[in-house]
């Protein structure tokens, strides 16, 4: 999933770059109920959605979380106008609620992927256009980069996470290929390679061919579906009852991990799925805050066209936490 999407939001006075998707939506579905609640935005990025947040509701206060601290910087400088009501933290989000105390926070809004500040501006290779060191980590400080994948894996092991991230199907191909041009040291020298080793066919197909493989790297090296499973659970835990959680993905890996745990809490009960609390007496954690995802409107696709790929789920909790099974 490509996310260079992102349109300037402005001219030479705005610096921030990131088009916020889906933000009417996040808007009406995690409005606070009360007054001085907690939003935590577990994926700030340049500080859009909540700005629209504290904008929209002036009592309601705000955690912001980010991997990456340079790009916080931007939401810091951005935020600023709010004081002690916008507070920042450099933390991976699954580490945060692993640490947050239960039925504690009013909301949750996840925002899965990277920025267009990542593919425009970090310099760490995540575009295949550029001429940048392959990183790809969003925080640069620990953890194995692109580079080390890429350069000292064993073929095999690397064919699996293009194939298993990316459902690339010339994952081994792409794999040898690689393996074969070693030390590969730029974002745009990996997407030749790759280009090199595919089908005339694919690489004339709708997407670049490099696509899929760069987006399987950044996922392996920031290990977002770890992550994201590992958060599902800790940031229920961590809403109040009467909180919800709202998370908008755009790859269907990660709306199916969404999906399933969502479900899974909702339907946990003989109740009938429409009955807004559970009268069966069995558990019943949480309330889906509607069926179906939503997506972005046409509105906003036309505005924003790979926001098309975007979905937004809701969870609201019914019970204290209770020890998931
Ligand atoms: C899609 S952007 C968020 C954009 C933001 N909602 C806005 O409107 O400006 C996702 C952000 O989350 C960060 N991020 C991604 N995965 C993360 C994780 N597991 N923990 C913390 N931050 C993460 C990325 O660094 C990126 O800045």
């Amino acid at each position: 999933m490509e996310r260079d999407w992102k349109r300037s939001v402005g001219g030479s006075a705005v610096s921030h770059i990131h088009y916020s998707v889906m933000k009417n939506e996040a808007l009406k579905w995690l409005a606070p109920q009360k007054d001085n609640a907690l939003l935590v935005d577990g994926t700030l990025g340049e500080g859009g959605h909540s700005h629209a947040f504290l904008e929209a509701f002036p009592t309601l206060n705000v955690i912001g979380l980010d991997a990456d601290s340079s790009i916080q910087e931007k939401a810091k400088a951005r935020l600023a106008e709010y004081g002690s009501r916008m507070k920042f933290q450099n933390i991976w989000f699954d580490d945060f609620f692993k640490t947050t105390q239960e039925d504690s926070v009013h909301r949750i809004l996840l925002d899965l992927g990277i920025s267009v500040f990542h593919y425009q501006q970090s310099q760490r290779g995540f575009s295949f256009a550029q001429e940048e060191k392959l990183d790809m980590r969003l925080n640069p400080q620990s953890g194995e980069s692109a580079w080390d994948l890429v350069n000292s894996w064993d073929p095999d092991d690397l064919a699996n996470v293009i194939y298993k991230w990316g459902e690339e199907r010339y994952s081994r191909r792409i794999a040898r290929a690689i393996q074969a041009a070693r030390p590969v040291n730029r974002a745009d020298e990996l997407a030749d390679v790759i280009s090199r080793s595919v089908p005339p066919a694919y690489r004339r197909g709708r997407i670049h061919p490099a696509t899929r493989t760069f987006q399987a790297l950044r996922m392996q090296v920031n290990q977002e579906m770890p992550r994201l499973q590992r958060v599902l659970q800790e940031a229920f835990r961590s809403l109040e009852v009467g909180g919800r959680l709202g998370i908008i993905a755009f790859h269907s890996l990660e709306d199916r991990a969404v999906k399933q745990f969502f479900n899974h809490l909702h339907r946990d009960c003989l109740c009938l799925p429409e009955a807004p609390r559970c009268t069966c007496g069995d558990v019943h954690r949480g309330m889906l805050c509607f069926k179906k995802p939503l997506i972005p409107q046409p509105e906003e696709v036309g505005e924003n066209s790979p926001s098309r790929s975007a979905k937004f789920r809701v969870i609201e909790k019914l019970i204290p936490q209770v020890d998931m099974p």
